[in-house]
């Protein structure tokens, strides 16, 4: 069965939105969990413009499907993975300029420190994901630098204007699904799917798991958390 993990950030920048105690991704953490969540994803950021420490602290304690935190690769961080202990970190890139996460990791620059990060988290039984563009090179540096799994950005295709575009898009993530699965790696994507473009990954089973939340967060504001998750569940299980 295809992976559903949900992503309760944008709960927490409902709250911080107004610096208030309300609503908590706690909570939303838990309804998720209820309504066929696979797993629960929060994205502790360096500036902690939304999920914050103590988020982080209570989901570990409460979630009892899996954790996964996704978290830039500085020291801070695998001090706090390593103390938190989830079921799986996903390491992302973060700058305090961007709205959310603009692309994945790039590993051409980044390489040797991301290998000295992933021996820290692995060498304390913490898994890791690379969140990457769906790039051949990337993938084959994430599978040298001995990453467990690849989350593939999927954001690029949700963004793609025009049916050509869009298709040339898709076609990127379902070779890197490919390449990735030869290479023995989980693959996991994520960034932007909705509703909608959810549907165009019918028949992919190289993707283990689905990493998504603006698009049930906003969905929830309206119909309730339960019922947002539901409705996504319904299409994953439909993929
Ligand atoms: N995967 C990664 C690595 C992300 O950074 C994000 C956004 O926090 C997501 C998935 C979820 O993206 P969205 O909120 O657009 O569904």
């Amino acid at each position: 069965m295809t992976g559903l993990a949900v992503n309760i950030d944008h709960i927490a920048t409902l709250r911080e939105a107004r610096k208030a105690s309300y609503p908590d991704p706690v909570a939303a953490a838990l309804m998720a969990e209820l309504a066929g969540a696979d797993g629960i994803v929060c994205h502790l950021r360096e500036d902690r413009r939304h999920v914050q420490d103590r988020d982080v602290r209570l989901l570990r304690k409460v979630v009892q499907s899996k954790l996964i935190l996704e978290m830039a690769a500085t020291s801070e961080m695998v001090g706090i993975a390593l103390d938190v202990r989830p079921e799986l970190v996903t390491l992302v890139p973060e700058s305090r300029e961007e709205v959310t996460t603009e692309g994945g990791m790039d590993l051409i620059v980044h390489n040797k420190s991301i290998g000295e990060t992933i021996g820290a988290l692995q060498n304390n039984g913490i898994p890791v994901s690379i969140f990457i563009d769906a790039e051949p090179e990337q993938i084959k540096l994430a599978h040298q630098a001995g990453a467990d799994m690849i989350e593939i950005h999927t954001g690029t295709f949700c963004e793609a204007n025009g049916s050509s575009r869009r298709r040339q898009a898709f076609d990127k993530i379902v070779d890197a699904a490919k390449l990735a699965r030869k290479l023995k790696l989980g693959v996991n994507a994520g960034h932007g799917l909705c509703y909608n473009s959810i549907k165009a990954f019918k028949g992919l089973s190289e993707i283990d798991e689905y990493s998504i939340g603006h698009s049930i967060v906003a969905r929830a504001a309206l119909v309730g958390m339960e019922r947002a998750v539901r409705q996504m569940r319904e299409l994953v299980d439909a993929l």
